[in-house]
């Protein structure tokens, strides 16, 4: 088995849930994790699992993430299994109203990477899924790294 977790991360957060998925999700022999500029594309050959993530910004993806995903080759991850994550804040009663709506109506990083992912011609898994950070620069919310690590064993599983 062979598999690559491959993320951005502006001030770490996304960075810890990559890992804590990667760590859970085999040896470090089967699994390797990249940050997105990183990675060339002979780099993604022969994988069995691609897992993408990044920090949700403006309610997409981050610059460096949308690149990364661009610059895959249509057809490039044909059979492959793919799933996809992000980071994003908690909305709670003390992030703005007009935000919390906006982020109801506009989303966030995490299904347009599973699209884009699909669109190269990878096999979906599970369901993409939010990690949530307490403030921007974090920290992650309580428990956060044990949710990624068992996001990850259903990724193996599915
Ligand atoms: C410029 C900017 C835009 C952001 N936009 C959103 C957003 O649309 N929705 C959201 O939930 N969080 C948003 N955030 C919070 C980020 O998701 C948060 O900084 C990120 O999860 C932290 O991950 P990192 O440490 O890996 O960069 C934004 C943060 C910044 C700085």
């Amino acid at each position: 088995m062979k598999a690559e977790i491959i993320y951005d991360s502006f001030f770490g957060n996304t960075e810890k849930i990559a890992r804590a998925i990667g760590k859970a999700f085999g040896s470090a022999k089967e699994v390797t994790t990249y940050k997105a500029d990183a990675v060339k594309l002979d780099m993604l050959e022969g994988l069995d699992y691609l897992i993408v993530g990044s920090p949700t910004r403006a309610f997409s993806p981050s610059p460096l993430t949308k690149s990364f995903l661009k610059g895959i080759p249509s057809k490039q991850l044909a059979g492959m299994k793919v799933a996809a994550f992000d980071t994003r804040i908690a909305m709670t009663d003390k992030v703005p109203g007009f935000l919390r709506f906006m982020a109801n109506l506009f989303g966030y990083a995490d299904k347009p990477i599973l699209d884009s992912l699909k669109k190269k011609g990878g096999q979906e898994t599970v369901p993409p899924e939010g990690f949530f950070v307490l403030d921007s620069e974090g920290p992650l919310e309580k428990g956060e790294l044990e949710r990624a690590a068992a996001w990850a064993k259903l990724i193996k599983n599915a």
